[in-house]
Order: structure tokens, then sequence, then C-alpha cells
């Protein structure tokens, strides 16, 4: 399956006035004018129409996370893959596929028990990134060919959904991280693997071994700009906005990215940072990594 990026999520919410507030005046991301006025809150950041819808529920979550291939035939044959691994999936009505900006596009459920959906050609308006905070770009690759950022998926069997990115959907190994929080040699503790889709990016999508509840159901989303100081302007309108912070400034050793983590309205963290790395896939090796961070990323200290 030849995944090429992370297109657009769905999130639910209680409160769609404090996912406004937090979308554009803390993160810089613009509300989507272009989208039809239907209740929802449409967030963009790029040439895209729109990365995050934001729905009216009564629960705060993450809804959907939506993959994008290059064109009908790779879409196509997408879907025979799907039916060869046994996946049951759901053909999206046009209507539906219109309110998604996409030609076409199906949903099913991973091995996470998260509700995922492939889609092809997303309708570019193009239309000029106005931040409400004078962020000048995110680092989404060319029309936005590198996706929205990365997600962070909590799974209660790492091996199951493993396979199935690998194998069903094509994902590509990068990194692999194990920690033991409790310190206790018994303690089989939890495995979080990296992986990538056909793109530079580093990662688009990590799996963490958790069996436990995650606020929002996410470990964590990534946005990225484009150089340290947008990342600083951001972590004052965290305090400016009183955010929670989950992690202060740190560098990952994986993918290189200076970032700091603050806490979504849906519970969740979104990861902010910089200069990620972009791999040449053709000649990388995948890496082990004993640790996240090369410096910083301290919990709770913003
Ligand atoms: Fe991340």
């Amino acid at each position: 399956m030849d995944i090429r990026s992370l297109g657009y999520v769905e999130i639910e919410s209680t409160d769609l006035t404090k996912w406004r507030k937090f979308g554009t005046e803390v993160l810089g991301l613009m509300v989507a004018n272009n989208m039809p006025d239907d209740g929802n809150l449409y967030l963009r950041m790029d040439e895209c129409p729109y990365r995050f819808r934001i729905v009216s529920s009564d629960k705060d979550r993450l809804n959907t996370i939506a993959w994008e291939v290059p064109g009908e035939k790779a879409f196509e044959q997408a879907l025979q893959e799907l039916e060869a691994a046994g996946v049951s999936y759901q053909r999206g009505s046009q209507q539906q596929a219109d309110d998604r900006c996409v030609r076409g596009f199906v949903s099913f459920t991973d091995p996470g028990n998260h509700n995922v959906e492939i889609f092809y050609n997303m309708k570019l308006d193009y239309a000029s990134l106005i931040s409400p905070v004078g962020v000048k770009n995110f680092v989404t690759g060319h029309n936005g060919d590198m996706g929205l950022g990365h997600i962070a998926m909590p799974t209660s069997d790492l091996a199951a959904s493993h396979k199935f990115y690998t194998e069903v959907m094509g994902f590509g190994q990068v990194d692999y991280m194990h920690f033991n929080f409790s310190g206790n040699t018994d303690d089989p503790g939890q495995g979080l693997h990296f992986l990538h889709v056909n793109n530079p990016r580093h990662h688009s999508l990590a799996l963490f071994q958790d069996a436990n509840p995650h606020a929002g159901d996410c470990v964590h989303m990534m946005i990225e700009v484009e150089d340290i100081h947008t990342v600083g302007h951001m972590m004052d309108r965290v305090h400016q906005h009183e955010v929670r912070t989950v992690t202060g400034l740190g560098c990952h050793t994986n993918d290189e990215m200076i970032s700091v983590y603050v806490e979504t309205p849906a519970g969740f963290a979104m990861e902010y940072g910089y200069g990620g790395l972009q791999v040449d896939w053709a000649t990388y090796t995948p890496t082990e990594s004993a640790v996240p961070s090369t410096w910083g990323h301290r919990w709770g200290q913003g």
C-alpha cells in the first residue's frame, strides 16, 4: 500500500469554542473559512482546505485518523490489499467524500480499535495561511505532501498493530524504544514503534504499547514550524492562555525534533516543534533508541 501522508484528523469536542481558541490563538492555526458552515470547526495550516475537523460531541477525543494515497489507482490497490488481509471497510458516500474535500475514501477499524480512513485526491484550494498569531508557515512539504505532522497512538497489542501497519498498510520501520517506568525487572515494560510513510518526515505514526485508557484516546499529535522563535512565541502564548504544559522544551533523539508538549482541549498532548529530521528512505537503517531525548522534555515543566 502506498501511503503518502497523514492527511487529516477528526476530533470530537464538548466545547468547540475552547478548540477554536486553542487552535488559533495558541497553536496559530487558521479557521478554514472556505469550508461550509456546517456547525463543525475546521482548522487549516497549509494548501489543504483543512487538516483538523472538530465536531460537537458529548466526548473529548480523537475520532479519526486519515491517510492519503496518491490517486484512484493507488486507492483501488489499497482496497484490494485490505480485502486480502481480511479487513472489512466501508466506502464513504459521495456526500461524505465531498464533506471531507476528497475524491473518495474508506473507513475501517485498526487493531488498536481506532477509526482509520484512507482517502485520495484532497481538493487543494491554495488559500494563503493567515495565522492569527503570525506563524509564517507550518512544515508540511510541497502542497502538503509531508502530511500535517505525526501522531502517536496507544494500542493494547503492539505486535498486532505493528504487523497491521507494516504488513497491510505498508509503513516502514524507523525506530524502536522500550520503556520500563516501574523499574521492576519483572515488569515487561512498554514498547514504542516509530513508522514512516512515503514522504521524508522521520515518522508519521508511533504505536505505544499501553492497555490503559489515554486521555482523548491518543498519546500525542505533532505539528512542526520553521524555527525556534516560532516555538518560543507559542510557549509564551501557552502561559498567556494558561494552557497546561505537558513537557518543557527538549530535543528528541530519533527525529532530532526540538519541541514542547502541551495539553489540547481533548486531553491528549500536542507536540509543537521544529527541525524534525527528513530522511532518504532508500539508504536509511532502522534504529533502536535507549532514550527518547538528548536533553529536556521534562514532564510538567513549561
Ligand atoms: Fe512526537
